[in-house]
């Protein structure tokens, strides 16, 4: 049947047809069971004790939530030593990180950040009709000095993840200091931390120390990771009053709901399910690399709750190849195409079983074809 509709005439801004849609770790059912491994979601859920604050918080949802989010914000302050005036809640870092380019970069501006990252940037970057400039990789990691080779005099907001989705790489603390100097005082540096609980680096900082030096720095953090919050939506932000002022200005006044905010403080309180998750984390961590590296793949970097492994241009032994023969098993990874790397697979750490079963299913993948 052929649209006999008129064209749609409403055009959206330069840059918006540019965007391909984000798509989302994928879940696959075979052999009887669903194994998602494909989205960075924390394997052991979130803490027993956010879920009790969640339903309890259930019987005001008639209530609009508080718009100033005091309590969470005072409880990440006495977590993190922070100062309460200049954390925002938003609605996953993703609002904040949004909101942060479309506040401070716009048509002829650019937005400069790494190769072989997270790809959202992009969509922040062209929906605020402002243009992409990446900077290359080193080793997978952020390139200080390729990064201020970027800069023009167009370049308005600096974004890096630290550490990297997807590389698994981290920006030590002093090389964050050195691009921050060598960037202009009018150029905002966003600091993604959002995996920043699982670095356990002594020279490894998630930016604070940045934001209270400056004035121009922010830092964005979740509740998504180490928090097992993803289906909540909460995250955080760190900057100078002002820059707070101005993405405050250009939020949903009632942006993060009352469960979410009530959840969120109980999860912070419960430091003791954080460490299960950082060994448990860990622990699998180090084996898939070992075991990855036993078969002879590389892999990119050590921190977050997944890892990104690379793969020989061989037939048969691609990234592609082993994602589908998982996919068979009802195990879904995450494909690297969409984050610059077409022959990486990226896989998060799931539960003792989950990781079982993938070592299982990755170990007859080189088995077959050896004969
Ligand atoms: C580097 C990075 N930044 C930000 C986010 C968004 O997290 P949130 O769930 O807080 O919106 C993600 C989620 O995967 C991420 O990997």
């Amino acid at each position: 049947m052929t649209d006999s509709r008129p064209p749609v005439r409403p055009r959206p801004r330069p840059g918006i047809d540019q965007i391909r849609a984000y798509v989302p770790g994928q879940t696959v059912e075979a052999q009887g069971r669903s194994i998602k491994l494909s989205a960075n979601e924390s394997a052991l859920g979130p803490s027993p004790k956010a879920v009790e604050a969640y339903k309890a918080a259930a019987e005001r949802m008639f209530r609009y939530p508080d718009s100033d989010a005091f309590q969470i914000r005072s409880a990440i302050a006495k977590t993190y030593g922070l100062s309460a005036a200049r954390i925002l809640m938003g609605i996953g870092s993703d609002e904040l990180l949004s909101a942060l380019v479309r506040a401070y970069a716009g048509a002829g501006d650019e937005v400069l950040y790494p190769t072989a990252t997270f790809p959202m940037y992009r969509i922040y970057t062209l929906a605020t009709g402002a243009s992409v400039v990446q900077a290359p990789h080193k080793d997978y990691g952020t390139d200080v000095d390729a990064l201020l080779a970027k800069v023009t005099p167009r370049t308005k907001v600096v974004i890096i993840a630290n550490p990297n989705n997807p590389t698994g790489t981290y920006t030590p603390k002093t090389e964050l200091a050195r691009l921050r100097a060598g960037l202009r005082d009018d150029i905002l540096l966003i600091i993604d931390a959002a995996y920043a609980e699982y670095v356990e680096r002594e020279d490894y900082d998630p930016g604070a120390f940045l934001v209270d030096a400056t004035n121009n720095t922010v830092m964005s953090r979740t509740f998504s990771k180490i928090h097992g919050m993803a289906g909540l939506r909460l995250g955080w932000c760190y900057a100078c009053e002002d820059i707070i002022g101005v993405v405050g200005r250009i939020r949903s006044p009632f942006n993060v709901s009352t469960p979410a905010q009530a959840a969120g403080i109980a999860a912070l309180e419960d430091t003791e399910f954080q460490r299960r998750v950082i060994d448990h984390t860990r622990r699998w961590r180090e084996t898939l690399i070992q075991r990855m590296k036993g078969y002879g793949l590389s892999v990119t970097g050590t921190e977050g709750n997944f890892v990104n492994i690379g793969f020989p241009d061989t037939p048969g032994r691609k990234a592609a190849d082993l994602e589908a023969h998982l996919k068979s098993k009802g195990i879904s990874t995450r494909p690297m195409a969409m984050f610059g790397l077409p022959n990486h697979l990226r896989i998060t750490i799931g539960t003792d079983d989950e990781m079982a079963a993938l070592m299982e299913a990755v170990e007859e993948f080189f088995a077959e074809g050896k004969a």
